[in-house]
C-alpha cells in the first residue's frame, strides 16, 4: 500500500518528536497502521533551522495554508500552536477534505464547535490525543474504553508545568520563577508561560474532557480559573502539616443540576494517588458509574511523550481513513446529533470542602465569633489549627466540610469586615477524591 504521506505545520519540540518517532520507530509503526506513515513536506518559519534536522525528500515551506491545500499530502498535522495560522490552516485542510491532527488544546478548547462542525460536514477527523495530558491515551479511554458508563466525575492533574513548579517547591523549597525557568528550559511550557501557570491551559484542557465526558459543546468560556502564581508557600506547608497536598487541579462534576467545571490549586489528601503525582507528570481520575474509579497516569508534556500520542492518532487515520464517516468514532464522543445542553454551574453553586487561613487577634472570643459566622452560613468546621504570629496575634487554619460556595463567600465577606481580623482571608477549595 502507498505510504500516508503527512505533511507537519511546526517542528518545534513536539513536531521534533514527531519526526524522531517516525524515524525510530518506522517499522513498529507500519506493522501496526498497515502501510508506511512518511512525512513529506513541512511547514515553519525558520526553513534553514528545519533543514538541519529533515532529509532531501521533506519539502520545507513557510506557507502553512499552502501545505494545508497540497493535493501530495494526505493527512496534516498542526504543530504550531495559536489560534490564528492555526486555525486558518486547519480549517483550510478540512475544506481540501483532509483528515488533521492537532496537539492545539487552546485552538480546539476556543475554535472546537466550529472546526469539528466543518470536519463533520466534510466527513474528516479531527484527532487530538495529544491536546490533552500528552502521552497519556486519556480521550482513547474517554471516548472508546468508558463508552458504557455515565461519567460522573473527572479529576486531573493535567498541566505538567505547575506540577513541576508545585512539586520543586514542596520537595526543594526553591523558588517560583527559578522553577518555571527550568520547565520552560524542558520544553513542558507553553509558547507564554502564563498560560501554565494562570491556569488557562488546564482549563483548556479541562474544557475539552468535559466535552468528551458529557456530550456537550466545548465551552472554555464557562470555566472558572485560577492559577498558581497567588498560592503562598506557607500554604503549602500547613496542607502537609494537615496531611494534604496542594495541586492544580482540573475538576468537572455532573450534578443533577447542571455540570460543575473549574480549574483551581486544590487540596489533596496525601494517601490519594494524585497527591503521589510529582514533577511533570499528569494524571486523571475518572469515575464512571459502572465501572467505577480509573485512574490514567503519565507523562503530561515533553517531546517524545507528545509526539507519541501524535502518532497514535496517525495511525487510526491510516486505519480508518478510507472507511465511512458514519462508522468512525465520533469527535466528541457522542453522535453529533446526541450533544446534549446542560447548564455550566456558577461557582457559587460548586459544593467543596474548604481551607481558610486569616491572621487575627489572639484573645478570648475570636474563635468563637468565627465559628458563629460560619455557623450561620450553614458551614461546620471540620479541623482548625493556631500558629503564633509575634505576641499578639495568630493565624487560624480551617478545614471546613463540604459547603457551597456562594454561602462561603458571604461568610469570608462578613469575616474580612471583623475588626479582629488583620489580612484578607485564604480560600483554597478542598477536593477528598480517592
Ligand atoms: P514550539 O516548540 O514553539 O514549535 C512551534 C513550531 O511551529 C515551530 O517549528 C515554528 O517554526 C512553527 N510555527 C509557528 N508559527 C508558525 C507559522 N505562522 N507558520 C509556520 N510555522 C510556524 O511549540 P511546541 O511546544 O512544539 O507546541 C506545539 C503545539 O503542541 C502547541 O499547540 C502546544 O500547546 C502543543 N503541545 C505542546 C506540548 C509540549 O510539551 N511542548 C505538549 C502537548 C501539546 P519556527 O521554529 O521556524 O519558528
Ligand atoms: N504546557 C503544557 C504543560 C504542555 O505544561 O502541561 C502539555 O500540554
Amino acid at each position: 500500500m502507498k505510504p500516508l504521506r503527512v505533511g507537519l505545520l511546526g517542528l518545534g519540540v513536539v513536531g521534533g518528536g514527531v519526526w524522531m518517532v517516525l524515524s525510530q520507530n518506522a517499522e513498529e509503526i507500519s506493522r501496526r497502521a498497515g502501510r508506511r506513515i512518511q512525512v513529506t513536506a513541512v511547514a515553519v518559519r525558520d526553513v534553514a533551522k528545519a533543514r538541519t534536522l529533515l532529509g532531501p525528500d521533506v519539502r520545507v515551506t513557510t506557507d502553512g495554508m499552502a501545505l494545508a491545500r497540497d493535493p501530495d499530502v494526505d493527512i496534516v498535522v498542526e504543530l504550531m500552536g495559536g489560534d490564528t495560522v492555526a486555525r486558518a490552516c486547519l480549517l483550510e485542510a478540512i475544506a481540501h477534505g483532509k483528515h488533521v491532527v492537532t496537539a492545539n488544546k487552546a485552538l480546539l478548547a476556543v475554535h472546537g464547535n466550529e472546526i469539528f462542525a466543518a470536519a463533520q460536514s466534510r466527513g474528516v477527523m479531527v484527532a487530538f490525543e495529544a491536546a490533552v495530558a500528552g502521552g497519556i491515551p486519556i480521550i482513547k479511554a474517554i471516548r472508546e474504553g468508558l463508552t458504557a458508563n455515565r461519567i460522573q466525575w473527572l479529576a486531573g492533574i493535567i498541566n505538567g508545568t505547575t506540577n513541576f513548579i508545585l512539586s520543586e517547591m514542596r520537595q526543594r523549597g526553591l523558588p517560583f520563577q527559578a522553577v518555571l525557568a527550568e520547565a520552560q528550559r524542558l520544553g513542558y511550557a507553553e509558547a507564554d508561560p502564563t498560560f501554565d501557570i494562570e491556569g488557562v491551559d488546564a482549563a483548556h484542557k479541562i474544557t475539552l474532557l468535559a466535552s468528551l465526558a458529557f456530550g456537550i459543546p466545548v465551552q472554555f468560556d464557562k470555566v472558572h480559573i485560577e492559577g498558581i502564581a497567588s498560592l503562598a508557600s506557607e500554604d503549602i506547608r500547613h496542607a502537609e502539616r494537615l496531611g494534604y497536598r496542594i495541586k492544580l487541579l482540573g475538576m468537572t462534576r455532573h450534578r443533577p443540576e447542571g455540570i460543575e467545571l473549574r480549574v483551581h490549586p486544590a487540596l489533596v489528601p496525601d494517601t490519594c494517588l494524585l497527591a503521589q503525582v510529582e514533577g511533570a507528570m499528569n494524571a486523571v481520575l475518572v469515575r464512571g458509574d459502572m465501572v467505577g474509579t480509573t485512574l490514567y497516569y503519565g507523562q503530561g508534556a515533553g517531546a517524545l511523550p507528545t509526539a507519541s500520542a501524535v502518532v497514535a492518532d496517525l495511525v487510526d487515520v491510516a486505519r480508518l481513513h478510507r472507511a465511512d464517516p458514519g462508522h468512525r468514532v465520533p469527535h466528541l464522543a457522542f453522535q453529533p446529533e446526541s450533544m446534549a445542553d446542560i447548564p455550566i454551574l456558577p461557582m457559587a453553586d460548586v459544593r467543596t470542602s474548604y481551607y481558610l487561613r486569616l491572621r487575627v487577634d489572639d484573645r478570648p472570643g475570636v474563635l468563637a465569633d468565627l465559628a458563629r459566622v460560619l455557623a450561620a452560613m450553614g458551614i461546620s468546621v471540620g479541623s482548625m489549627f493556631q500558629q503564633p504570629h509575634g505576641e499578639h496575634q495568630a493565624d487560624i487554619i480551617f478545614l471546613t466540610h463540604e459547603a457551597r460556595e456562594g454561602d462561603v463567600d458571604q461568610a469570608l465577606q462578613t469575616i474580612a469586615g471583623l475588626p479582629f481580623v488583620h489580612s484578607g482571608v485564604t480560600r483554597l477549595r478542598v477536593e477528598n477524591i480517592n
